[in-house]
């Protein structure tokens, strides 16, 4: 019997050793990648990944709430993180503590994400001081892929960078546990995560984080088109197509069901 990790236990990793995450959307992967990993995030990442959305705005409190639960269920070891959606948490603080509480009291998670920086601080304070510990998100924020004018990689020029450094220490200040640096290039990464008493999570940042996060379906090779940051660890797509594949044959031919496959009666 393991106890889950907790949202203070990682921020003490800083410093002490390399944070390994992952996304996951459902109980099935969850238990997989539960052993191996710190944190695993319930991204809204699933929007793309899960029900073919071109972005992650449409993506619902709702449907959080029923991929985070199912990921809670399905998990017993790791910290469970939730995204906010887009809409539920940046109109007031108010209405992100309700939404947050939402997501904590219906699947069970230890933490919630959400995107942006100094504009977010007051949320991210409200939220923590009111026992909510929050990771925020900073970089290529993807809910705000219109305003940036597409899926990016951020801080090419030293105003960029400035702003975004700001933004990392405006979430620290505000309480934030962690933060995830999306997308950035990777001097600025260094810079915030020297900068930082709070985990700094890479992706598409550096090796020097204090921890790395990946969308699961992205490093298993499931997803067909995946940004330059993203290794593929597995090519379970072409596994899938392979054993669908033999199966489709295998009941053309009538070789399955074989006799192993089959019920005979007792008597
Ligand atoms: O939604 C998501 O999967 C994320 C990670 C990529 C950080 O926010
Ligand atoms: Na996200």
């Amino acid at each position: 019997h393991s106890r889950r990790t907790t949202a203070p236990e990682i921020r003490a990793l800083k410093g002490v050793r390399p944070i390994a995450s992952l996304t996951a959307y459902s109980a099935g992967m969850a238990r997989i990648v539960d052993p191996h990993v710190d944190f695993i995030l319930v991204g809204d990442s699933l929007g793309m990944v899960e029900h073919g959305f071109a972005s992650t705005l449409g993506v619902t409190l709702d449907m959080m709430v029923l991929h985070g639960a199912s990921v809670v269920r399905g998990t017993g070891s790791a910290l469970i993180v939730v995204d906010m959606p887009f809409g539920s948490y940046e109109e007031s603080e108010a209405a992100a503590f309700r939404s947050a509480a939402r997501l904590m009291a219906e699947t069970g998670c230890g933490a919630v994400k959400l995107e942006g920086g100094e504009a977010m601080a007051p949320t991210i304070r409200h939220l923590t001081a009111r026992g909510i510990p929050v990771c925020a998100h900073v970089g290529l924020t993807p809910q705000a892929v219109n305003a940036l004018g597409g899926f990016k990689s951020q801080g090419h020029d030293a105003a960029a960078r400035e702003k975004i450094l700001a933004d990392a220490r405006a979430v620290e200040a505000a309480g934030a546990f962690a933060v995830v640096v999306e997308g950035v290039v990777e001097p600025l990464a260094d810079a915030i995560t020297e900068a930082l008493s709070i985990p700094t999570i890479g992706i598409g940042a550096s090796a020097r984080c204090d921890g790395q996060i990946l969308v699961l379906e992205d490093m298993l090779g499931l997803t067909p088109k995946v940004p330059r940051f993203v290794k593929r660890f597995a090519a379970v797509a072409e596994a899938i197509d392979g054993a669908v594949k033999a199966y489709a044959e295998e009941v053309r031919e009538r070789s399955f069901p074989g006799p192993d496959n089959v019920y005979r009666p007792k008597g």
